[in-house]
């Protein structure tokens, strides 16, 4: 990794032309050390994800293998460049993160596209600490379906100590059986609950294995970044507590007993190791027909002896919190449509459209077919009042700002804060805000074939 001085940095950030945000705030302030920028290429691979031998065409961010575990910290400069290798145009999302609407990575919305061999240069302060993700905005189903997702890490110096991590990175390839890419997808389950991987993998191995101190306190990060399965978690062997939920923690820690996350969700868990050397605990998925083991921790050395309930508390994130009694009330429904071609899409289309938000496809057929989804005061709060009218589940991700949970019509909810809400077959669920964020956010469910043929649009924050 090139390690560039502060004068480089500035001047590559000088000439991606005033996203140099935290950066410059930085040198502003004369911040003594500067900020290494982290070369991000995306490029085509082959890696060993099945028996069958190296799948070809697999794309990473790096050398090889899974693209890295970005580590962050809360409140200090970031700076990542971009470098497409990759015959198409693409960009970087940062999942999760409240930035500047300049480094979102929404191609038309936020920046221009990054074309075949041209750089884009990343800089913001991450305001939250807590697990991420990052992966590109652009013919999504492929490029994410190949591989182009990666977790991040912000880090708080005020998180209590662990005697270690785990990072999981959870996602699926739809490989057939000489372990080579086949369709991405089949439209008559881009209609209903997506279609599913044929190889399921953890950090790209299929049921991988780390040692973790026994009888000690393990902080689990998983990120799913399946384009399509929702996760039904348990843990087998040992005790696990759910910690956080999408980077941020939850008002009260919960075992984590069958939690379901969808793709684009984050968890965090402490993991209690057993206390017998060797002894294994399972991270398991149970949903649907098909159970599974996603990761062994294997407990090493002698016991450490600690006990969960000597965990202190997550460093907290501070955010603006909603006026309810003030708050506009905007709502968003959710459903089917009818099916036709679709003619047009911004940056990528399936060629379908079977999802709707409002009533309308995303691109709509209106008279106006890409604006925004509703118009938010800046600093104003806001309810969002979700209804799926659909007997699927769908994972309903907003760029830019986190929502807070207030209710829902099917299940008893925690006032927790999140990007990223699963919604239940038919649920109604009221999310709250404060619009402190400029600019135009993204809107979507994160089932990607949904979100590609119609469950998409965005939220204007002026
Ligand atoms: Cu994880 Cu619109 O993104
Ligand atoms: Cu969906």
């Amino acid at each position: 990794m090139p390690h560039l001085t502060r004068r480089q940095v500035l001047a590559a950030s000088a000439a991606a032309g005033g996203y140099a945000v935290g950066l410059g705030m930085a040198a502003r302030l004369g911040a003594a050390a500067p900020v290494e920028t982290k070369i991000l290429k995306a490029r085509t691979t082959d890696a060993v994800l099945t028996d069958a031998g190296p799948t070809k065409n697999v794309l990473t961010y790096g050398d090889a293998g899974m693209p890295p575990v970005l580590r962050m910290t809360k409140g200090k400069p970031f700076a990542a460049q971009l470098v497409n290798g990759l015959d198409e145009a693409t960009t970087i999302h940062w999942h999760g993160l409240r930035i500047p609407n300049g480094m979102d990575g929404v191609p038309f919305l936020t920046q221009p596209f990054v074309n075949a061999g041209e750089t884009f240069d990343y800089t913001f302060t991450p305001p939250d600490s807590g697990t991420y993700w990052y992966h590109p905005h652009c013919n999504t189903l492929t490029q994410m379906g190949h591989g182009l997702t990666g977790v991040i890490v912000v880090e708080d110096p005020g998180d209590p100590a662990f005697d270690g991590e785990v990072v999981l990175n959870l996602r699926d390839w739809r490989l057939g059986k000489d372990g080579q890419f086949i369709a991405q997808f089949l439209p008559k389950d881009a209609g209903k609950s997506g279609t599913f991987g044929t190889v399921r993998t953890a950090n790209w191995a299929g049921e991988p294995q780390y040692d973790a101190p026994a009888g000690g306190l393990i902080r689990v990060r998983i990120a799913a970044t399946d384009v399509t399965r929702i996760y039904k978690l348990s843990m087998d062997g040992a005790e696990a507590t759910v910690i956080a939920i999408d980077g941020h923690p939850v008002p009260s820690r919960f075992p984590l007993d069958a939690t379901m996350i969808g793709p684009g969700q984050r968890l965090d868990l402490v993991v209690r190791m057993p206390d017998g050397e060797g002894s294994i605990a399972a991270l398991r998925d149970t949903r649907g027909t098909t159970p599974k083991t996603i990761a062994n921790l294997r407990a090493a050395g002698s016991s450490l002896k600690r006990d969960v309930r000597d965990l202190g508390p997550l460093a907290r994130n501070s955010m603006a919190k909603a006026d309810l009694s003030n708050a506009a009330r905007l709502p968003f429904s959710f459903s089917a449509t009818a099916e036709h071609m679709a003619v047009d899409s911004i940056c990528g289309s399936l060629g379908y459209t079977f999802w709707a938000i409002n009533k309308v496809p995303w691109p709509g057929d209106t008279p106006d077919p890409t604006a925004p989804l509703a118009e938010l005061k800046l600093g104003k709060s806001y309810i969002l009042d979700l209804e799926n009218l659909t007997r699927h589940a769908h994972p309903i991700h907003l760029h830019g700002m986190s929502f807070t949970v207030v209710s829902s019509s099917t299940r008893e909810v925690q006032p927790q804060v999140t990007d990223t809400y699963l919604m239940d077959p038919n649920e109604k669920v009221q999310l709250a805000l404060v619009a402190d964020n400029p600019g135009d956010w993204a809107f979507h469910c994160h089932i990607i074939e949904h979100q590609k043929t119609g469950m998409s649009g965005y939220l204007r924050v002026a």
